[in-house]
């Protein structure tokens, strides 16, 4: 079976390591990896590629950033040439990005067997741009897996068929998972001069979150209580720089005291800070994933999120994006312990059942699966 793998964005790149690994430990799938390009910088990629033994991209598409629209179209235009090219027996997507939704439109229209990992997720909030990205890759792609029981729900009250869905667990798990003990060896702490329990770990990149200026204020806001009471470490996604660098939010958070503005950390020295900081607040989806897992309170800065069982089941809240809300919330983790279990299949083993039903479905090696 020949498989055209996609990866664009920095959680691609995290999902795809243990599907590649999973694939490769059989003899009968043969992997071909396409870099859309999305993110591109050393931290947001390369680093990744290294941290996590990613084999190098096949193909870069290098279609940079830009509207949605263009940065879209762009990588479609580019990846029609691969699949004329390579003629895949199938495409396999994750997640919810632009390329992601990029590369099912292009393959599905040219026939070719779509696969998509972490279907079936729904914020029901069809202002995020991943939302319109999750509902349109799940209606057209031909094989969807899940992670989480409220992605079957999802796919079956949209009226997609039993036959086509999997729930097989989270490959982002997968990768933690075989990562932990590497990360133990990150000189992050000492580097960072941080204490085990002694600071907590911000990220925020979400439009929602960083383009509008009101709402941006209303974090910075709560964040300026919060570091009165606790070190705030917060590796900048590029997005969220851009932002601060145009208007005088970013002088302000600059000025705050207990604030550690850093540039994006790799994946082993962001799973070494996070697993050992008191608590993590967030925008990002995986990352509600991975502190459920590290047993790390989190305190996520939406109204909504796609991944309810990490609330659950695990050590997630959502708090919005007012100021009292958020401090609000961080007065209540701080006093109280959410208890928290490990979600069904999320134990390392996602991307091994993936790649099983894959030769079962393309290359009739049957191994009694039965996911769905
Ligand atoms: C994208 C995804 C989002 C995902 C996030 C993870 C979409 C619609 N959004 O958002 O779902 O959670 O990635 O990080 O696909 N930039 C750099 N270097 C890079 C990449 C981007 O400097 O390597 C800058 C560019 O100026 C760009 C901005 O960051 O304009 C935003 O990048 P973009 O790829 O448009 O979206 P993200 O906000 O990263």
């Amino acid at each position: 079976m020949k498989l055209v793998h996609i990866a664009g964005t920095r959680p691609n790149f995290v999902k795809i390591a243990s599907i590649i690994r999973a694939c490769n430990a059989t003899d009968e799938i043969e992997s071909v990896l396409v870099h859309t390009g999305q993110h591109y910088s050393d931290n947001m990629s390369k680093r990744f590629f290294r941290d996590l033994d990613i084999p190098l991209p096949d193909i870069n598409l290098e279609v940079g950033s830009g509207s949605h629209a263009a940065q879209t179209a762009e990588i479609m235009k580019r990846f029609e040439k691969v699949v004329i090219e390579q003629k895949p027996d199938a495409v396999l997507v994750v997640g919810d990005v632009n390329s992601t939704l990029a590369c099912v439109l292009v393959s599905k229209k040219m026939q070719i067997e779509t696969i998509h990992v972490e279907a079936g997720l729904r914020s029901f909030d069809r202002t995020m741009p991943e939302e319109i990205n999750r509902v349109l890759t799940d209606a057209i792609s031909d094989i969807l897996f899940v992670s989480e029981p409220s992605g079957l729900m999802n796919l079956r009250n949209e009226g997609i068929s039993s036959s086509r869905i999997y729930f097989v667990g989270n490959v982002m798990i997968d990768t933690l998972e075989a990562n932990k003990s590497k990360a133990e060896s990150s000189t992050i702490l000492n580097d960072l001069d941080l204490r085990r329990n002694g600071y907590s770990v911000l990220t925020l990149h979400r439009p929602a979150n960083v383009d509008d200026g009101n709402v941006f204020k209303e974090i910075v806001d709560a964040l300026a209580k919060i570091q009165e009471e606790i070190k705030v470490v917060f590796p900048i996604h590029p997005r969220t720089r851009q932002n601060l660098e145009s208007n005088s939010l970013g002088q302000r958070l600059k000025a705050l005291p207990n604030i550690l503005l850093i540039e994006p950390l790799g994946y082993l020295d962001f799973l070494k800070l996070m697993s050992n900081s008191k608590i993590v607040l967030t925008d990002s989806g995986g990352i509600q994933e991975e502190s459920t897992i590290l047993g790390i309170p989190c305190l996520t800065l939406r109204e909504n999120t796609e991944r309810p069982i990490t609330i659950h089941e695990g050590t997630n809240i959502l708090v919005g994006m007012g100021a009292a809300g958020i401090f609000n919330g961080y007065k209540k983790s701080m006093c109280t312990n959410k208890s928290y279990r490990r979600p069904k299949l999320w134990d390392g083993k996602a991307s091994e059942r993936i790649a099983k039903v894959l030769l079962n479905l393309f290359v009739n090696i049957s191994s009694a699966v039965n996911y769905a």
